[in-house]
């Protein structure tokens, strides 16, 4: 196990009706807010209306920023920043998923920047101070709820980047299982793909040593093999909802990363196609992650492989490789029973652009991914894989 540092600032508030405790977490930062959402789900369940009636009752001000995209704009982020600067805004309050979280970070990080906030993007300035954030998350997957990373999309440029700053951990984070009744199965599947697939991404590590994060992380994994199904079939249960909720913030706030080099490898090449396609984030990994695990399965990574094979999907045997393949088929067959398209063709993905993304993936970093080890070629071979699954 490395040495590491851990602090994770954000106060979580979960449970039923925790929503009304909004107001007090509001008015720890001030009375002025930019309320930020989505494309309309919180107004068709009747939580938009609940909010603005707990701004009114504690009189805070609101401005709003509506339309956030899935894979968000930074368009969105320089009409946020904008209205917070008219607005005198305090506090930037996201109610939606990761993609609406993603979006207020950077408005908040934006909003105390002089310059444009692509910059943040491209390496020409760094997150520093931001207004505060706080969150009510509707939708089980992303993990930004309570950590320091945005994903912003240039749809200019076809590019979708990730940065990170310690001003961008949420302030307060509301987390109400029962908000995520109405999220529909496909998207239910596509969030459950990618909480697996972040706690694969740090699972799958070459540093030794890390018996706690791994056992927490098979935890995590089981939950979501278990709870996913479940919450598909019976959208209102309480307990599949709350499961998958409290995994998807645990798997990504720093925990299971501690002492240990992660991978990443997989969300690098998704974000490529995301950017292109404006792909569904959970869906794009659940097509490449068996691709990923074949390719990465050699005599080096095979006894992790095997181990979890053994240790969530209870696979018995002697010959690591013949466990670590069978796992790698349970895995692929999850992810098509929870209704996700199983090859890159299907989604649309042009094969003629496959070398493009292979290239545009390993730009920054070759070999791409600690455990993975990817070359370019690597890349490729995995693309090709998932293209015709
Ligand atoms: O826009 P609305 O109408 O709200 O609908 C959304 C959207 O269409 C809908 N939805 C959300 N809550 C709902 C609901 N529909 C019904 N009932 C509800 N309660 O779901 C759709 C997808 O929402 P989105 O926010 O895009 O999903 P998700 O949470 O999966 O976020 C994906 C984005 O986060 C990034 C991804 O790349 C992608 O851009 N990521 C962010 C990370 C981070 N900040 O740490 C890490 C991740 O790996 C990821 O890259
Ligand atoms: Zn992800």
């Amino acid at each position: 196990m490395l040495n590491f540092n851990l602090q994770v600032p954000t106060r979580i508030l979960f449970g039923k009706n925790k929503v009304d405790e909004l107001g007090k977490e509001i008015l720890k930062y001030g009375n002025r807010v930019l309320l930020v959402y989505g494309g309309g789900s919180i107004k068709r369940c009747g939580l938009y209306d609940r909010i603005v009636q707990i701004l009114n009752e504690k009189d805070i001000f609101y401005a709003e920023l509506s339309g956030v995209q899935p894979n968000p704009r930074i368009t969105s982020v320089r009409q946020g920043v904008e209205l917070c600067r008219e607005n005198r805004v305090e506090l930037v309050l996201a109610v939606g998923g990761g993609s609406v979280i993603d979006c207020a970070k950077i408005i908040a990080a934006g909003v105390m920047y002089d310059g444009e906030p692509w910059d943040f993007f491209q390496g020409k300035a760094r997150i520093g101070k931001a207004l505060p954030v706080g969150t009510v998350l509707t939708l089980a997957a992303t993990g930004s709820e309570m950590n320091l990373t945005a994903v912003i999309s240039n749809e200019d440029t076809d590019e979708k980047i990730g940065v990170g700053g310690i001003s961008l951990y949420p302030r307060f984070s509301i987390l109400d299982p029962a908000l995520t009744f109405t999220v529909p199965p496909h998207q239910t599947a596509a969030g459950t793909a990618d909480i697996i697939s972040h706690i694969f991404e740090q699972y799958f590590s070459p540093t030794p040593g890390c018996f706690v994060q791994d056992r927490m992380a098979e935890a995590m994994l089981k939950a979501c093999i278990y709870y996913g199904p479940v919450a598909i079939v019976e959208p209102e249960n309480y307990e599949a909802r709350a499961n998958l909720m409290w995994t998807g913030t645990l798997a990504l706030n720093g925990l299971l990363s501690t002492g240990k080099n992660t991978d990443w490898g997989v969300h690098q090449i998704e974000h490529v196609i995301s950017a292109i396609y404006d792909v569904t984030h959970g869906l794009g990994l659940a097509i490449l992650i068996p691709a990923w695990m074949r390719q990465v399965l050699n005599e080096h990574t095979v006894v992790k492989l095997a181990e979890y094979a053994r240790r969530v999907w209870a696979i018995h045997g002697d010959d690591d490789f013949a466990v670590a393949n069978l796992g790698i088929n349970k895995t692929e067959d999850f992810f098509r029973s929870l209704g996700l398209a199983a090859s890159l063709k299907e989604i649309g993905v042009e094969e003629g652009r496959l070398e493009e993304i292979a290239d545009q993936a390993t730009a920054d970093q070759v070999p791409l991914g600690s455990f993975g080890q990817l070359s370019r070629n690597d890349v490729l071979n995995i693309l090709q894989a998932a293209y015709s699954a």
